[in-house]
């Protein structure tokens, strides 16, 4: 697998027992807990019809021995999980639109599980806002570098009673991202500063309150705030990054 894929998988506690995979696609990860992980069950869920069956025929000779290990359903995002049918979830290389929405239309899962590993494919400003109205905290957020991109893999809990973001630069950013001295974290948001440079140079115009991305601009007008708190962990030195609980 590539990085991307290795660290999220990388962030699935040892301990999950039942995991689910919402967008599996061509099932990369699902392949990788069946075989490196004998104690788990997996949960496939995809929207396309076809992708089952592409699976199935892809491991008509492991099928037999994975047997009642595999589900694959053909659904939309969490709601095709029953509540407390999982530990995990996991829901990577789709948009941060489309994730949000996943976790308002499915409240009960998410309060049952004991972890949700996220990834989406670019830098957005909808998914963290929307972990944290979920009543989730982000415990961990490991950035990988694959090939020339860095994706954030962010895994979340639920909490009971639910704990709000201390502050708008958590509710964006995630506190562990600014404050867990990962060492990719400053150069990461050093780098979005220059992919936005554009958009800072009109002042954020195009992503202002009535814009289609007002998320995106509040988070990046909240960038430079977000680099200091970066630069301030980064300086105080290697923390222990926040294993997932
Ligand atoms: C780019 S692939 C990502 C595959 C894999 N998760 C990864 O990270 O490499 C996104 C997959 O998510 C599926 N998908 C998108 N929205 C979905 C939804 N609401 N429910 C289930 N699957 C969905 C798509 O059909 C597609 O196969």
């Amino acid at each position: 697998m590539r990085a991307r894929l290795e660290a999220i998988y990388a962030a699935i506690p040892d301990r999950a027992r039942r995991v689910a995979d919402v967008g599996y696609d061509q099932g990369l990860l699902i392949d990788a807990l069946l075989l490196r992980r004998p104690g788990v069950r997996v949960v496939g869920v995809e929207r396309q019809d076809a992708a089952a069956q592409a699976y199935r025929e892809r491991h008509e000779a492991e099928l037999a021995t994975w047997g009642a290990r595999l589900a694959l359903r053909t659904g939309d995002g969490l709601t095709a999980i029953l509540p407390g049918e999982v530990d995990v979830a996991v829901i990577a290389g789709i948009g941060a639109r489309s994730v949000a929405r996943m976790l308002r239309a499915a409240p009960g899962v998410l309060a049952h599980l004991d972890v949700i590993v996220l990834c989406c494919p670019r830098f957005n400003g909808e998914l963290m806002p929307a972990v944290a109205d979920a009543g989730l905290v982000p415990l961990a957020t490991r950035l990988v570098r694959d090939r020339d991109h860095v994706y954030e893999v962010t895994t979340a809990a639920p909490t009971h009673p639910h704990r709000a973001p201390a502050d708008e630069l958590a509710r964006y950013y995630g506190a562990p991202l600014l404050d867990g001295a990962d060492p990719l974290a400053l150069p990461y948001l050093e780098d979005v500063r220059r992919t936005f440079a554009p958009a800072f140079a009109t002042g954020l115009a195009s992503y202002g309150p009535l814009s289609t991305q007002p998320d995106l601009g509040r988070k990046l007008a909240l960038l430079d705030d977000a680099i200091a708190r970066a630069r301030a962990a980064a300086s105080a030195g290697p923390r222990a990054h926040a294993a997932p609980a």
